[in-house]
């Protein structure tokens, strides 16, 4: 039966995991708190509310609504300038010739990401056409490692979770497939993605027969 991919977007798809860091990394020296890259992993596949939270608590912070929307904004703000001149130079290596193979073979594409700004990453990217379904941050009300973005995404397929696979860069998102009982694919570090099923450092290193070998198991 037919397979459903879920493919996570920033880290995996785009190069923007670096651009959210940035713009975080900013707000928090601003605000007198270090902010390291591993810090920053902690913060990758969670939500922006939820990532001001982890970041406020790391400076034992305490902040009003107010402020925090502020604080919000103007994250936000800085991030969109830099995906603003985005194209498909961002899309990350060999990641088109696994869509290319699954758009032949008829397997289901689905976004699942926590990103609001989503749909217009994948328009100004130029890979909007490849997707099946879109479950993005405007949909879901639990960050991962909660399975809400996957499970909303097997079920706009009509799929069973044991047919879907997830591939995702954070630990949070290799936590949320496995909680749905779908195949876990990290992108990344083995070190940080250690519960994953299978980790690859990059679609380059990604053989088409362990993808077809997923499309026909
Ligand atoms: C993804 C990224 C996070 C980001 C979150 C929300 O999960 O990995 O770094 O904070 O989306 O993105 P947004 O674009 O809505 O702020
Ligand atoms: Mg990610």
């Amino acid at each position: 039966n037919k397979k459903t991919f879920i493919f996570d977007l920033d880290g995996v798809i785009v190069d923007t995991a670096k651009y959210h860091f940035l713009a975080w990394q900013r707000l928090a020296s601003q605000l007198g708190i270090e902010f390291t890259p591993e810090h920053n992993e902690e913060l990758k596949g969670v939500s922006r509310v939820k990532s001001l939270e982890l970041i406020l608590n790391l400076g034992n912070i305490k902040a009003s609504q107010e402020e925090k929307d502020i604080w919000l904004v103007q994250k936000n703000t800085e991030y969109l300038s830099y995906i603003n001149e985005i194209d498909e130079s961002e899309i990350l290596p060999g990641v088109i010739s696994v869509l290319n193979f699954l758009k032949e073979n008829n397997q289901d594409i689905v976004l699942g990401s926590a990103s609001k700004n989503a749909r217009p990453i994948l328009e100004k990217t130029n890979i909007i056409h490849y997707f099946d379904a879109i479950v993005d941050g405007n949909d879901v009300s639990n960050a991962k490692p909660d399975p809400e973005v996957f499970l909303q995404g097997a079920k706009k397929m009509n799929n069973n979770p044991i047919n879907c696979i997830v591939f995702e860069d954070s630990l949070a998102g290799i936590q949320a497939a496995n909680i749905a009982n779908m195949i876990s694919i990290g992108i990344g570090d083995k070190r940080v993605l250690h519960e994953a099923q299978f980790v690859f450092p990059d679609f380059t290193h990604i053989d088409i027969n362990f993808i077809d070998n997923l499309v026909n198991r």
